[in-house]
C-alpha cells in the first residue's frame, strides 16, 4: 500500500460508516430492526420531478456535460424561489452555484478559503463536511461544542482571542443538525457583525429551511443586513423534496464569492446531471404544492416520537424544527454505549452523540424517516435500554 497523507491520516472516522454493514448484520440474525439512523426519509419526492427525471432521460441534450453552468433554467428557477420565500434577489448566473448535493459544495468551498495556519470555527456536534473540508485544506478545527448553556448557539464570546484571530471560516447551520435548535434573528445579526468586522467567511448550512413546524418559518442569512459582504447560504434538494439520493442542492452568495466555488469546482467535477437539474426545476415549482403535506407527514412523525419517548422516560422538547429529535441521557451514561445497547438488544439505530465529536456526548439522535407505529414501537424499546443501563 502506498503512502498516505498526514490530511487523511487526520480525518476522524465518519459517523455512518458502519452502519449500513451492521444493520445487514441484525438483519441477518432474523431481528425486527428500527433504523432511525440518517436523515433519509422513506417517502417519495414530488411526482412532478419524477415525472421530469424521465422526460430528461430519454433527451440527449440533457445528458451531455454540465459544466459549471449547468441548466439555466435551474440556476433561474433557483433565483425565483429565492425571491419568493426570502425576499432575496440573487443574479441565476452569477450569485448562484448549482451543486452535486450541498455537501461536496460546503467540502470544496474549503479549498478556496482556507489554507495551512488558518482555523475554521465549526460546530460539534454537527455535519461532517465542515469538518472534512477544513482538514483537507490544511487549517485547523476548532470545534465549538454546542450544548444547552447557550440554547445549542455558537458563541464567540467563548472562541480565545488567539483562535478568532487566525479564523477565516466560520461554519453556522440553523435549523440544526442534530440538535434541532433555531437562531433567533437577533443572534444572526450579532454573527454577521462579528465576521464583517473580522472579514471571516460566513457559511450558512440552510438545508433545514423548508423543516420547520408550528408556524416557525426559518430565514435566510441575507435577511440580515450586511449578510453578501461576508455570508454563503447552502440549500438542498435532499431534505425538503425527500431527494437526498438526487444529489442536488446550490449555493447562494455575491459573485466574489460564488466564483471562488465555481473555480474550484470547475477542477473536480463537471457540474451534476442536467437531467436532475431539469427534474430540480419541477421540484423547487412544485414548493408551494409538496411542502405542506409533506411537512405534516413529518409534524405527525415528530409529534409520535415526542410523546413516545417522554412515555418512555427520556427528557424531550418538541423541536420546531429538521427531522430529528437529540435526546439527552442521564449523566454518566455514554451515548456510544447506550446506542450500542439499543442496536444490539432491541434492533434500533440511533446515532451516539460522541459519534458528531466529543461535543456532541450525553445525547442521542433519532430521526424521522418512519412511521409514527414504528416510531413509538422505538422509543418503547429506548425506555427498555434505559430501564436497564
Ligand atoms: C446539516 C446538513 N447540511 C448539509 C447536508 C447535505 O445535504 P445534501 O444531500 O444536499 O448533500 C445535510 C444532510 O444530511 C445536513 O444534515
Amino acid at each position: 500500500m502506498p503512502r498516505t497523507t498526514t490530511r487523511l491520516n487526520v480525518l476522524p472516522p465518519y459517523p455512518l460508516a458502519h452502519i449500513p454493514q451492521k444493520k445487514r448484520d441484525l438483519i441477518a440474525r432474523g431481528v425486527d430492526v428500527i433504523d432511525l439512523g440518517a436523515g433519509d426519509a422513506d417517502l417519495p419526492p414530488p411526482p412532478a420531478a419524477v415525472e421530469a427525471l424521465a422526460k430528461a432521460a430519454r433527451d440527449p441534450a440533457l445528458g451531455r456535460y454540465g459544466f459549471g453552468l449547468g441548466y439555466v433554467p435551474f440556476r433561474e428557477a433557483i433565483s425565483r424561489w429565492m425571491d419568493r420565500r426570502f425576499k432575496q434577489r440573487f443574479d441565476p448566473l452569477t450569485e448562484i452555484v448549482p451543486l452535486i448535493g450541498s455537501k461536496e459544495g460546503i467540502a470544496h468551498l474549503a479549498f478556496g478559503f482556507l489554507q495551512p495556519g488558518d482555523v475554521a470555527i465549526l460546530p460539534e456536534p454537527g455535519y461532517m463536511a465542515y469538518a472534512g473540508g477544513t482538514l483537507l485544506s490544511d487549517a485547523e478545527v476548532y470545534a465549538y461544542a454546542l450544548r444547552p448553556r447557550t440554547n445549542f448557539l455558537v458563541d464567540l464570546d467563548d472562541v480565545p482571542k488567539e483562535v478568532l484571530d487566525r479564523t477565516r471560516v466560520l461554519f453556522l447551520n440553523y435549523p440544526n443538525n442534530p440538535t434541532a435548535a433555531i437562531a433567533p434573528r437577533e443572534y444572526l445579526e450579532d454573527i454577521v457583525r462579528r465576521c464583517r468586522e473580522r472579514d471571516i467567511l460566513l457559511v450558512y448550512d440552510n438545508a433545514y429551511s423548508e423543516m420547520a413546524f408550528d408556524g416557525y418559518v426559518p430565514p435566510s442569512i441575507f435577511e440580515i443586513e450586511g449578510a453578501r459582504d461576508v455570508a454563503v447560504e447552502f440549500h438542498s434538494l435532499s431534505k425538503t423534496y425527500n431527494m437526498t439520493g438526487w444529489r442536488c442542492g446550490w449555493a447562494v452568495a455575491s459573485k466574489a464569492i460564488c466564483s471562488v466555488l465555481t473555480r474550484v469546482k470547475s477542477f473536480v467535477d463537471t457540474g451534476a446531471y442536467m437531467g436532475i437539474q431539469y427534474a430540480g426545476v419541477a421540484a423547487i415549482e412544485s414548493w408551494e404544492s409538496f411542502l405542506p403535506g409533506n411537512l405534516k407527514t413529518f409534524q405527525e412523525r415528530r409529534d409520535a416520537a415526542v410523546s413516545a419517548f417522554l412515555e418512555a422516560d427520556f427528557e424531550v422538547e418538541s423541536p420546531k424544527a429538521t427531522m430529528y429529535l437529540w435526546i439527552p441521557l442521564p449523566e454518566g451514561i455514554s451515548s456510544a454505549q447506550f446506542t450500542d445497547r439499543l442496536m444490539q438488544d432491541e434492533g434500533v439505530i440511533a446515532l451516539p452523540g460522541s459519534a458528531f465529536g466529543a461535543g456532541g456526548e450525553g445525547f442521542f439522535r433519532i430521526s424521522f424517516i418512519t412511521s409514527p407505529d414504528r416510531l413509538r414501537e422505538a422509543a418503547m424499546r429506548a425506555g427498555r435500554v434505559l430501564a436497564k443501563v
